[in-house]
């Protein structure tokens, strides 16, 4: 029932626009919250925010990722320890987003282990989103996205989950093309 009604919610707000992206900002009010560790992510949810007049939000961890706890190749580092563990949250600094006052929110990660960072969970799970419209977008070194995003729609299938992107340098135009399908 709830997710009829969030479906029947976020094709409203599309509907009621014409497809111009310019018409759709115009009408939804976009958070572009993002997780990067070494500013590739970061770097693009910004190209976003700007293409769709949206407000960003960096998910910060409490404790920043040094290089040393990104090493992939050390079965011990960080990152790898979080990434074997299903029930990892990594700690984020606290924010003052109230997702009601958002129509559509957009969030970005690297993918790592072809997963999304354990600080995606943690945001997921410390923000009121069930029935929210949701779109992932991620950067990587190849991999796709499909994996994280399906992980991350089985455990959170509460939300309102709308079309998954891998932007890899993206061009404005690739941008522009996903948010204008998004319904
Ligand atoms: C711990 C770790 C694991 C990674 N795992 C993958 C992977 O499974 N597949 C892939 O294509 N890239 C992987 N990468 C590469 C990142 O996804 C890629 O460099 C990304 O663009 C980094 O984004 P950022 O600069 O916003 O952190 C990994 C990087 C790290 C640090």
């Amino acid at each position: 029932m709830l997710a009829l009604f969030s479906l029947t919610a976020c094709a409203q707000k599309q509907n009621s626009s014409d497809h111009m992206i310019q018409s759709n900002t115009k009408e939804r009010k976009v958070l572009v919250a993002y997780f990067s560790a070494t500013g590739t992510t970061r770097h693009v949810a910004t190209q976003i925010a700007e293409a769709v007049n949206g407000t960003l939000l960096e998910i910060e961890p409490t404790e920043k990722y040094t290089s040393a706890d990104l090493d992939w190749h050390n079965d011990q580092s960080r990152s790898s320890v979080e990434m074997k563990d299903s029930g990892a949250r990594t700690s984020i600094k606290p924010d003052s987003v109230n997702a009601d006052d958002y129509d559509l929110i957009l969030i970005g990660y690297p993918i790592w282990w072809d997963l999304a960072p354990t600080a995606i969970n943690t945001f997921i799970e410390s923000h009121k989103l069930q029935g929210k419209c949701v779109a992932l977008f991620a950067t990587s070194g190849g991999s796709s996205i499909d994996n994280s995003a399906t992980k991350l729609e089985e455990t959170y299938p509460e939300l309102h989950w709308m079309q998954p992107k891998l932007l890899n340098r993206p061009s404005s135009q690739e941008i522009r093309n996903w948010f204008e399908a998004l319904q």
